[in-house]
């Protein structure tokens, strides 16, 4: 693990262990910017596509912070499980819920993904999206249905982020949320994935 992990792991104090996998977990200068970000604006709602790492560090922000919880939506149950039992592991079961959430050919825009299965939305607006899944190899624009699915629950002001933005697909599927949604603006930050960060204010 690298220095600027163990960094983020001494900043908010996880030091029991944290989810990290080389190949899988977000890179740690994407989630130096959620958690600077989170730490700053204090969401009451962080909605998360994929679980791990990051939902640790959110948890954990929303807990310092006393305010705001996560709710993450994880297609691997063990994934899922994985999650839980580290969020159980520092007592933060009350700042984030993962949610099984398996994938399913649907349609978006008259275009078929595999994307989470999602029963029903939170009923409190959407302050934060957090998109680092699902994997983007499973099909062109992957991580599109997030913004179809969760646009409608996003606060007035709100803000996006996506990780692997340095990713032609990533960038594509930006440029068609920014072409579709009103009240958008992008700034494309260059970290080792790319992090696309997406200023919503709705008109
Ligand atoms: C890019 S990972 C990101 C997970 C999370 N945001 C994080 O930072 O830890 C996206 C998805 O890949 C899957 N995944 C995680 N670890 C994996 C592994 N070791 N092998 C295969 N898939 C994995 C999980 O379903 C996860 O939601």
């Amino acid at each position: 693990m690298t220095e600027a992990y163990q960094s983020l792991q001494q900043q908010l104090e996880l030091d029991r262990g944290i989810p990290y996998s080389p190949n899988w977990s977000a890179a740690a200068d994407f989630l130096q910017i959620i958690v600077d970000a989170c730490l700053q604006q204090k969401p009451s709602l962080i909605f998360e596509c994929s679980s791990g790492l990051t939902t640790l560090m959110l948890a954990r922000c929303c807990q310092i912070n006393r305010v705001g919880r996560v709710i993450s939506l994880e297609n691997g149950a063990q994934y899922a499980e994985a999650t839980r039992s580290y969020l159980q592991r520092y007592g933060l079961q009350d700042f984030a819920l993962v949610r099984d959430a398996p994938l399913l050919k649907q349609k978006f825009d008259a275009v078929a993904y595999d994307w989470y299965s999602v029963a029903d939305m939170p009923d409190q607006l959407i302050d934060m999206l957090v998109i680092d899944g699902p994997p983007g190899f499973l099909c062109k624009h992957a991580r599109y249905p997030a913004l179809p699915v969760c646009y409608p629950h996003l606060n007035q002001q709100s803000t996006i982020y996506l990780d692997d933005a340095a990713r032609e697909d990533e960038q594509e599927t930006v440029s068609l949320w920014c072409d579709r949604y009103p009240g958008l603006s992008h700034e494309y930050v260059e970290t080792e994935r790319g992090c696309s960060i997406l200023t919503l204010r709705k008109p």
